[in-house]
């Protein structure tokens, strides 16, 4: 069988004391034998210090909480809201579930798409925008339903009300420093 070498082995993710620091402060409001339960406000503090979620990261929260790495996987996999890979400022999640399906979610959908040049699950070239479709968003009756930044929940988004929120988006000035890259409170409309 193959056999990794150690150049191509990836690094284990050390986390920071200020980070650790986090880590404590939310294993803190659970009882000593369930700090697992910190799992998700773990990789929370994650994503909004590196912007995404990755498979060294994981490995890490595991090693603090005493979790198999299987687990805490399993728990970045199934919420929408951690992101897998590096995504744009904006993360645009367009609900396509059936109830949103038919009321023209997929449709809303390749909108967003179209108008941007991605593919769902895409970002667009200069980093900005991230479209991904996604599960149920808990507001069927407004559909169709978007999420901005995992944050932001937007009701009956027609052809119009997309382009406006685009428009919107485009508009926001870039943070100084680096990068622009989404935070947990932009995405704001
Ligand atoms: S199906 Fe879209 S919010 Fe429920």
């Amino acid at each position: 069988m193959m056999q990794l070498s150690d150049a191509t082995k990836a690094r284990p993710l050390t986390l920071s004391a200020a980070t650790l620091e986090r880590f404590d402060r939310e294993v803190a409001k659970y009882p000593p034998e369930q700090k697992v339960s910190a799992v998700m406000a773990c990789l929370a503090i994650v994503q909004q210090e590196q912007g995404w979620v990755s498979t060294e990261a994981e490995d890490a929260v595991a090693a603090y909480l005493g979790m198999p790495p299987i687990a805490v996987h399993e728990v970045t996999t199934f919420y929408n809201m951690y992101n897998q890979q590096p995504v744009g400022r904006f993360k645009l999640n367009v609900c396509t579930n059936l109830p949103c399906a038919l009321r023209d979610g997929e449709q809303a959908l390749q909108h967003v798409c179209r108008r941007l040049g991605v593919e769902p699950y895409g970002t667009t070239a200069d980093g900005v925008f991230t479209v991904q479709p996604s599960e149920c968003l808990g507001a069927c009756a407004d559909a169709p339903v978007m999420l901005v930044n995992d944050r932001q929940m937007l009701s009956f988004m027609t052809n119009e009300r997309l382009d406006e929120l685009l428009e919107f988006l485009m508009a926001q000035p870039i943070p100084t420093g680096g990068r622009p890259r989404a935070t947990a409170d932009e995405g704001q409309t």
